[in-house]
């Protein structure tokens, strides 16, 4: 299988060149020996080892290949993680000041790209799934009912899978924003897999970013961009607006040779691991898919449902085990084609010695919605101050209030913390000593 872009840097660190360019290590890194590896190819754009953000080889070839595994008309590589697939794929799919119909779930870099690009949201519900304690998948219904209501909205944003793996139904959501002339775009950072289980998570979308990083064994910040029906020009000047003008290549590297390593081995090893995942979920009380119930989960995110988050994880570290993360109520643990062998039974086996420590944690609350002052821009660019949480009656928020359950914003920026806001903080148990950001007034 071709590996383009990994071969043209190979093949100009072999041929021996006397760089008089950049990076300034010319090839060589001494200390410490685990850096030393890459420093042949980490070199820059020239003639052989091409421009990101222009047409031409290597990078047409390697990136044409992944579009093609992915279903889509272009791929771009990107250095900056999902964080610059979500700046490029909204900054492509809206112009300044239009309205986006938004997940209100989604990552800090899309309430980023709303002030940097002047959008404002129109939040979309996400139904909140009372016996799981968490944010369920975006229905179609919803989408529609929402366009409906604002038909100037012509772009919509959706993250799917969420932390916690819920897929959301992309192909059906997808045809109601076409058959009213819009746009979707998917912030799909968790799911840079899913097609490799013979999965379509991200079929009819327009824009779609994933990072590789997260769930593929990429290097740090590599992600990709998949777009269909833009001009590839325009895409690559888009991207280039949000990355760094000096790429880095080993990044990218890994990138084309993950994708080729993925088709011969790694699809196979990641079937295995949904299945040893399927196994710790029968097992253990964790987060199950309900297809029927309209509710579908990334085969592999394991979600162990624990009574107190933050004394499991401690438990667990004892042990040397290390989950991605925890919500208070739940345990989240990526899982990816590396956990191959004798990692999953270990896990469970460890797990097993902490069973009295799991089960339900106390019901969460869906997070109320504020009142908006400001738009996220305005918010962003303001002048601030901290202040303590317990005293922010009436303030508007500079910052996102985002505790973890439920993971949504109980307080986005532009919005006013209200006593009803407060309520709910003092209700799920958030910490109210914290200082936040708000509006210098
Ligand atoms: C849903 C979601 N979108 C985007 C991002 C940003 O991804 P990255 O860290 O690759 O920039 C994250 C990071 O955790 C995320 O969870």
């Amino acid at each position: 299988m071709p590996t383009p872009l990994y071969d043209a840097l190979r093949s100009y660190a072999d041929s021996g060149p006397f760089r008089f360019h950049m990076p300034g290590h010319k090839g060589i890194i001494y200390q410490p020996s685990d850096l030393r590896w890459m420093a042949p190819i980490d070199v820059t754009e020239l003639p052989e080892t091409g421009n990101l953000y222009e047409a031409g080889e290597p990078f047409d070839s390697a990136q044409a290949l992944w579009a093609e595994l992915f279903g889509f008309d272009q791929c771009q590589f990107l250095t900056g993680g999902s964080t610059m697939g979500v700046h490029t794929g909204l900054a492509l799919c809206c112009r300044p000041g239009d309205r986006v119909l938004m997940d209100r779930s989604c990552h800090r870099s899309a309430f980023n790209a709303l002030a940097l690009l002047n959008l404002e949201p129109v939040w979309l519900e996400r139904p909140w799934l009372k016996s799981e304690n968490l944010p369920g998948p975006i229905s179609p219904g919803e989408v529609e009912r929402a366009l409906e209501e604002h038909p100037d909205v012509k772009t919509v944003c959706i993250t799917s899978p969420t932390y916690a793996g819920v897929l959301s139904n992309i192909g059906a959501i997808s045809q109601i924003v076409h058959a009213r002339g819009g746009r979707l775009f998917v912030d799909g950072a968790h799911g840079a897999h899913l097609p490799f289980l013979g999965l379509a998570p991200f079929w009819g979308a327009d824009v779609v970013t994933v990072s590789a990083h997260k769930t593929l064994p990429a290097m740090g910040q590599a992600a990709l961009l998949f777009a269909s029906g833009f001009d590839p020009d325009l895409v690559r000047r888009t991207a280039s607006i949000f990355g760094t003008s000096s790429p880095s290549y080993p990044m990218m590297a890994s990138l084309d040779v993950v994708r080729d390593w993925m088709v011969r081995w790694g699809a196979e090893k990641y079937q295995w691991v949904a299945v040893q995942v399927a196994e710790l979920r029968q097992r253990f009380p964790s987060l199950t898919d309900r297809p029927y119930r309209g509710f579908s989960l990334d085969p592999t995110r394991f979600v162990l449902k624990v009574k107190d988050g933050p004394a499991f994880v401690r438990a667990l570290r004892k042990h040397f085990y290390v989950p991605e993360m925890e919500d208070g109520g739940h345990v989240v643990f990526i899982c990816t084609c590396q956990d191959t062998g004798k990692a999953i039974p270990y896990l469970a086996d460890r797990l097993e010695g902490l069973r009295d420590m799991m089960g339900d944690c106390p019901p969460i609350p869906a997070p109320p919605i504020p009142e908006r002052v400001i738009s996220p821009r305005q918010a962003l660019f303001a002048p601030s101050r901290v202040w303590p949480l317990e005293d922010c009656e009436g303030e508007i928020a500079a910052c996102q209030i985002a505790p973890y359950p439920p993971g949504v914003p109980v307080v986005a920026p532009g919005e006013r913390i209200s006593k009803k806001e407060l309520a709910y903080l003092r209700e799920i148990g958030y910490n109210m000593q914290s200082e936040v950001r708000v509006i210098e007034t």
